[in-house]
Order: C-alpha cells, then structure tokens, then sequence
C-alpha cells in the first residue's frame, strides 16, 4: 500500500505524468483537478453566481459526483452525466480558481478527497497516486511520496499550448499564457505550490521529456519502497 501525492503549477506536465506513474505501478488514480472542475460546472449549472461564496459552498457539498479512479480513463459524472470533457471546457478553465479559492468548497473537497484515498487503501488497489494543488501539504500531507513537479515558465506555456491548440509556436504560446498564468496567480492566494513544503522532492521537468519525467518520479518512488 503506498500513497504518492504529486502537486505542481499548470503545465508542469503533473497530469499526464501522475497517469502514467499510477498505471505503471498499478495504482489507483485520483486528479483533484478534475474535482475542482466538477464542482465549477456544477456550481455553475446550479447556484448560478459564482462569487455568492455560501451558495457556491452549499452546491459543492450535494454535488452528486462519481470519481474516476482508472488511470486509463478517469471518468467524472455528475448525476450520472459523464462531464469528463466539459469540465475542461474555457467556460470552466477561466472560472475554475474563483470556486477554488472559496475556503468552505476547499474544506469539502479535500475531505472527500481524504476519503477518497482512504478508500483505495482499503479495497483491492495497492495504492494511489493523488496529484492537485494541495496534496502533498493538505490533503495527505502524510503520504509516503511527497513530490512537487515544477516547470519554467516557458516549458509550461509550451506545453499547455500544445495541448489546447495542438501546436506551440507564439500566437499559440501568447493565447495561452493569460489563461495559465492568470490561474496560477489566483490559485496562490490560498496555496503554496510553486515552492516545495518540507519533506516534499522536487522534480524539476524543464529539460525533460515526458518520459524522463516518468522515470525522475519513479526514481522517487523507489527510494521508498
Ligand atoms: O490541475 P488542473 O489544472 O485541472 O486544476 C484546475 C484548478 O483546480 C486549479 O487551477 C486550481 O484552481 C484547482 N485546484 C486546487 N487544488 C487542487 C487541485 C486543483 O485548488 N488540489
């Protein structure tokens, strides 16, 4: 049984890396991204305004949410709609850190996101890998593998471009770089996740191809086990 939590800024590349990780090693698989998304969407399709803090707070908690775990196919449904697209929508990206910074959302996801890992360590799985924001310093700040997976500037814009627009040259890059660094900003009014808590392992992806990146986290992983 091991937890590895994995956080980082966006387009640290923390997704698509903690995907493989999971499937590698045979781990569960949990994106509290994702979750964070899904409560924008459902606040949106519900409260409505989402700068009412209380009303944002109260939807988030009935959320009728099924978390994917498959590192193959992490599907999120909300009452039973498979939302796994929409949540990365525009509408929700660009919306996405004013339900996030709500203190009372994050105390509701982070509790069902302990749940959540406590769960597959008591079913069949041999662990999880959980990556987010707050994972290494919030949510499990216990876990056996505590890595923060940074990027420069310039190495995420790229990636990210790639990523919505399937290219990286400037017009992509420039389209981009609002979105993304606009995110980060917010989000670190309530969080700390460019600079590594104590205990945590930074891997810095820069300079590294997907797969090193990879191979980086599991030389990680293999220190403890
Ligand atoms: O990782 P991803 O870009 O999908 O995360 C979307 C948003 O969810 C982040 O910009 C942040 O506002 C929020 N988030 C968070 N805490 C986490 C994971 C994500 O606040 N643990």
């Amino acid at each position: 049984m091991i937890v590895i939590a994995i956080d980082g800024p966006s387009g640290s590349g923390k997704s698509s890396v903690s995907k493989e990780v999971a499937r590698r090693l045979g781990l569960a698989y949990l994106d509290t991204g994702a979750m964070y998304r899904a409560a924008t969407l459902w606040a949106q399709q519900t409260a409505g305004d989402l700068t009412d803090q209380a009303a944002v707070a109260a939807a988030v908690e009935d959320m009728p949410i099924a978390i994917g775990l498959d590192p193959d196919e992490p599907v999120f449904e909300l009452d039973d709609v498979d939302v796994s697209e929409t949540i990365r929508s525009t509408e929700v990206s660009t919306e996405v850190s004013k339900v996030a910074t709500n203190l009372a959302v994050r105390a509701t996801l982070r509790k069902m996101q302990q749940d959540v890992i406590a769960a597959a360590l008591d079913g069949d799985s041999e662990g999880i890998v959980a990556e987010g924001r707050d994972i290494t310093t919030v949510v499990a700040p216990d876990a056996d593998v505590r890595i923060l997976l940074t990027a420069s500037e310039e190495a995420r814009l790229r990636r990210r471009a790639l990523d919505v627009h399937g290219e990286a040259h400037e017009a992509a890059v420039d389209a981009t770089r609002d979105q993304v660094l606009r995110r980060d900003r917010d989000d670190s009014t309530v969080m700390e996740f460019q600079v590594a808590a104590d205990g945590v392992v930074t891997v810095d992806s820069s300079d590294l191809d997907f797969e090193q990146t990879v191979q980086a986290v599991l030389a990680v992983v293999a220190q403890v086990t």
